[in-house]
């Protein structure tokens, strides 16, 4: 049996480890068994670009950040039904007998249309999909997505990091966190780290409120802006400049990307360990013939759930907001 394996979208730390989960169970349980990494993500299946992989391979890459197998942004396969054709074709014509993928939301939806062409060409059921980003966007109603807790241990360092000098300058920082559309990076990441405010996608923000909770605070405060907030860092540091200087206020505000850095580094152990399980986990079904689909989890131990494709992509298996009693906790402990 060939196998293939494809990390896709932004990368993410728990990608490597799935891998290498993959990998190894598959050596461990599926007879004759070739494994073959697709390099560069969904690019791999429309150039033919693969590598062989040994168990060796994968050694030592359980905590390792990005995916050694790379990954590259192909924006047009969402449109572009040749390309998606293409991708079809190439996975069926280089022999291909099941295909496992971690990625984001645009993995899921390329992974969904090329499971419907697989159908009509009677080989349904040969992906083997689960969530691996940092924006934890994808079917989190059924999982946590793989990486996710790694980008908050990330956060939480670098929010310890501007505490120093926030403090040291009694100074106002406000801060850009990645996450998409999704509330979730953002607010964890703030909450994790204790951080003074975070502004989720959709808030009606009160920057008056805002103002008067700096200007009583008199020492650091730390705002995190979710990405998908209309107005940019700068239009928030010109809000709040003009609050605070109507309130005679001595506050000096500065902003900072935490954007790309969020991504990198060491995966948190959640992350490795989920991976390792679920990875385990989807060979196993693979070499029990339980058909592919999309597969999550919340912790290791946990029976994976396991959901066709068009189930995954429904809205209610998404939610990009953060419940209010979370929300309530956060104002609680601030
Ligand atoms: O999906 C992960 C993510 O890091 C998002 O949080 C962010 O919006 C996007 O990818 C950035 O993508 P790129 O690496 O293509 O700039």
């Amino acid at each position: 049996m060939k196998i293939g394996i494809l990390t896709g979208g932004g990368d993410c730390p728990g990608m490597n480890a799935f891998l290498r989960a993959v990998t190894r169970s598959a050596f461990a349980y599926v007879d004759d068994v070739e494994v073959w990494g697709v390099l560069d993500g969904w690019r791999g299946l429309i150039d033919r670009s693969y590598r062989r992989l040994a168990a060796l391979d994968t050694a030592g890459i359980s905590t390792l950040g990005g995916t050694i197998l790379g990954t590259i942004r192909v924006p047009e396969l969402r449109e572009n039904d040749d390309l998606r054709q293409l991708v079809h074709r190439n996975l069926l014509s280089d022999g291909f007998d099941a295909l496992f993928v971690c990625g984001g939301n645009g993995s899921l939806h390329a992974s969904h249309d090329l499971d419907r062409r697989l159908r009509d060409s009677g080989r349904e059921g040969m992906i083997y999909f689960t969530a691996a980003s940092i924006d934890n966007d994808v079917a989190n109603a059924y999982t946590t997505s793989l990486g996710f807790y790694s980008a908050i241990n990330r956060s939480v360092e670098m929010m310890n990091w501007i505490r120093d000098t926030a403090s040291a300058h009694r100074r106002v920082y406000v801060i850009n966190s990645m996450g998409r559309r999704s509330a979730w990076l953002p607010f964890y990441a703030g909450l994790s780290s204790g951080v003074e405010y975070v502004i989720r996608p959709n808030e009606k923000v009160d920057f008056e409120a805002i103002a008067d909770m700096i200007e009583k605070r008199d020492r650091d405060t730390r705002i995190i802006v979710s990405e998908a907030y209309p107005k940019s860092l700068e239009e928030i540091k010109a809000i709040l400049d003009d609050a605070l200087e109507r309130r005679s206020s001595r506050h000096d505000i500065r902003t900072v990307d935490m954007g790309y850095f969020q991504r990198g580094g060491e995966a948190a152990v959640t992350d490795v360990l989920r991976a390792n399980w679920l990875g385990f986990k989807m060979v196993r079904a693979l070499a029990g013939n339980i058909p592919g689909g999309f597969f999550g989890a919340f912790s290791i131990a946990a029976e994976p759930t396991r959901l066709t494709f068009d189930e995954a992509i429904a809205p209610e298996a998404n939610h990009d907001d953060i419940p209010r009693e979370m929300i309530e906790m956060a104002i609680a402990l601030r």
